[in-house]
């Protein structure tokens, strides 16, 4: 199995980005989980990514607290979508479990100069501000790194907290622009791939009648986060962002993309933290990522449906 770290601010979508890991032991061997500040402030997303460890049944998995602020900038947060706690829908148990001492970024850090190089995937799910502390903090870890494969950004889809941003990396387009020059390898669910991910009434109702805990849990997150779409833009279902990354080391040929270069807008005030992707190669900068566009969604929400049912 791939050893993964899981970088994430849940977040319903992160939620079931790590249910899908957890679920998937064969694939994928989860060596922690780091919370950043994001969707919402860092003690609700240190504390929601235990509640989700709880709800899969994996209390053995270490949650580690990381960065509460982007590197430069003031937090923003996305209440407006995912609700006061960040994983509103459910009714779900304060965790037990405790959070593993220690920061975030050391542990990223310890783990990877602990491993052979190219054996440890690093999966962001949210502002990138912990990895690219670590990466500031410890440049020899870039190397040993096998691949950053993160949700962020956009080419055709553009933004969706600022007409030109996508909410990750505009977060901390600072962070983000360190990962992206780090020369890590790094593959890139945007928009445009997470915005065929939508949780359609069928889809849902297959979550729901799954029937175990994480099953209606996974249902009624994504009813909650669907409110915001459909109200907003008539979507038919609400994007599942984050389960992209997951998917992804379980299938990877369920996504298609181009291997580009990607530099993330830093100045601007207009486009800050806008990922400009060379898509039809009219640049000469060196490809840095491979990007994705498209996306099997029925092969995905199979994958996803059928791995939930094993929790
Ligand atoms: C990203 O922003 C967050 O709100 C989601 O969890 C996802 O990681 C989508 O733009
Ligand atoms: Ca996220």
């Amino acid at each position: 199995a791939r050893k993964i770290i899981i970088d994430t601010d849940p977040g319903q979508d992160d939620a079931v980005a790590i249910l899908l890991a957890l679920a998937s032991p064969e694939e994928i061997d989860v060596l922690g989980i780091t919370a950043v500040a994001g969707n919402v402030p860092l003690p609700l997303t240190q504390k929601n990514a235990r509640i989700v460890c709880e709800l899969a049944g994996k209390t053995d998995v270490p949650v580690y607290a990381g960065c509460d602020a982007p590197l430069n900038r003031k937090l923003v947060t996305a209440e407006h979508v995912h609700g006061k706690t960040g994983l509103d829908g459910p009714t779900l148990p304060d965790p037990q479990m405790p959070l593993t001492e220690g920061h975030a970024v050391d542990f990223i850090i310890d783990t990877l100069r602990g491993h052979d190089a190219g054996t440890v995937t690093l999966c962001p799910l949210g502002p990138l501000t912990n990895i690219a502390t670590a990466f500031q903090k410890a440049p020899d870890i870039v190397e040993k790194v096998q691949e950053i494969v993160l949700m962020g950004g956009a080419y055709f889809e553009v933004g969706n907290i600022t007409p030109a941003a996508e909410f990750n990396i505009y977060v901390d387009p600072e962070a983000a622009d360190i990962v992206f020059k780090s020369g890590a390898p790094i593959v890139v669910m945007p928009l445009d791939v997470t915005h065929k991910a939508l949780v359609t009434k069928p889809r849902n109702d297959a979550f729901r009648a799954l029937g175990t805990e994480p099953g209606i849990a996974v249902a009624e997150m994504t009813d909650f986060f669907e409110r915001f779409d459909k109200e907003k833009y008539g979507s038919v279902g609400a994007p599942l962002h984050d389960p992209c990354v997951t998917a992804y080391l379980i299938k990877p040929e369920l996504f298609t993309g181009r291997h580009i270069n990607v530099e993330v807008e830093t100045g601007s005030g207009l486009t800050l933290g806008m990922t400009v992707a060379d898509w039809w190669r009219v640049t000469d900068r060196a490809p840095n990522a491979m990007f994705m566009g498209d996306l099997d969604a029925d092969g995905f929400f199979n994958l996803l449906t059928e791995r939930l049912a094993r929790l």
